[in-house]
């Protein structure tokens, strides 16, 4: 594949990218195979976008890869769920490694295995002084369950009610020192958060295509990225271009 080059301004890329990899299930229906085969691909994919971000210079990738309620799927789904989880460490981890890549896990490691629980841990010791791309694992993640573990925490802590602000709350998130993300991709067209980083989200951008995520590929993210870079971000004002020109 010819390298394709970014037309973005250094400062128009985002620094922070999360995708809802969604779609691995009709994928695979859609080519008679097993719902665990679109999963298995959409891992095959998610290598390719790793690189990718490193590549296009994006500092911290989230990648939303079984939530808070992915419990409820057929066991034989969730265990497979588990397995490709602990394969793709054993397979990549290594490798990321190598390429300055820093994991880290969000979300409630408690309800996994014992011995994934360890492997999770280890990437994570690992990788801790890397920098190139810090990825954000969300595994056994909802945004509600981070909430709550948060107001938990605060209450532990002794904070006082007048001390909890919104840079407060930030720091007891499971991405405490990581900026929200400015842009959340999600694939299978579906328009809907699906519990994913409700508190980070309040101003990101998003890019839904109906794309599955097996077949989203680096054409098409180069696109989202491109399609990010036109946003005019308000953050509740007024653009800063009519802001300039009403005080000409
Ligand atoms: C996303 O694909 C992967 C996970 C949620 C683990 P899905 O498995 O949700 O695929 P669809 O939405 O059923 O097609
Ligand atoms: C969101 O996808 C979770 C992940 C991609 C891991 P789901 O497929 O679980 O979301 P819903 O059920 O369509 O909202
Ligand atoms: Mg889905």
């Amino acid at each position: 594949m010819p390298e394709m080059s970014l037309n973005i301004p250094a400062d128009k890329l985002p620094q922070h990218v999360a995708i809802i990899m969604d779609g691995n299930g009709r994928w695979a229906l859609s080519r008679g195979l097993p719902r665990l085969a679109g999963h298995k691909a959409g891992t095959e994919n998610l290598r390719r976008v790793i690189r990718a971000t490193v590549e296009f210079g994006v500092k911290y990738l989230t990648i939303y890869a079984f939530s808070t309620e992915n419990w409820g799927r057929p066991p034989e789904e969730v265990k497979g769920l588990m397995y490709i989880l602990e394969d793709v460490i054993d397979r990549e981890l290594a490798e990321l490694h190598q390429e300055g890549v820093q994991l880290r896990h969000i979300g409630r490691l408690e309800r996994l295995a014992p011995a994934l629980q360890e492997k999770v841990l280890d990437a994570v010791e690992l990788t801790k002084d890397n920098d190139r791309l810090i990825l954000n694992v969300a595994f056994n993640y909802g945004g509600r369950a981070e909430i709550v573990d948060a107001i938990q925490n605060i209450m532990k802590d002794g904070i006082a009610p007048g001390d909890v602000t919104d840079a407060l709350v930030s720091r007891y998130l499971y991405t405490a020192g990581v900026p929200d993300p400015d842009l959340i991709i999600r694939t299978s067209g579906e328009l809907r958060v699906s519990n994913f980083l409700i508190w980070q989200a309040a101003y990101s951008e998003w890019y839904v295509t109906p794309t599955y995520w097996p077949d989203f590929d680096k054409e098409e993210y180069r696109r989202a990225l491109e399609t990010f870079a036109q946003r005019d971000r308000r953050y509740g004002k007024v653009s800063s271009n009519e802001y300039e020109a009403s005080n000409a």
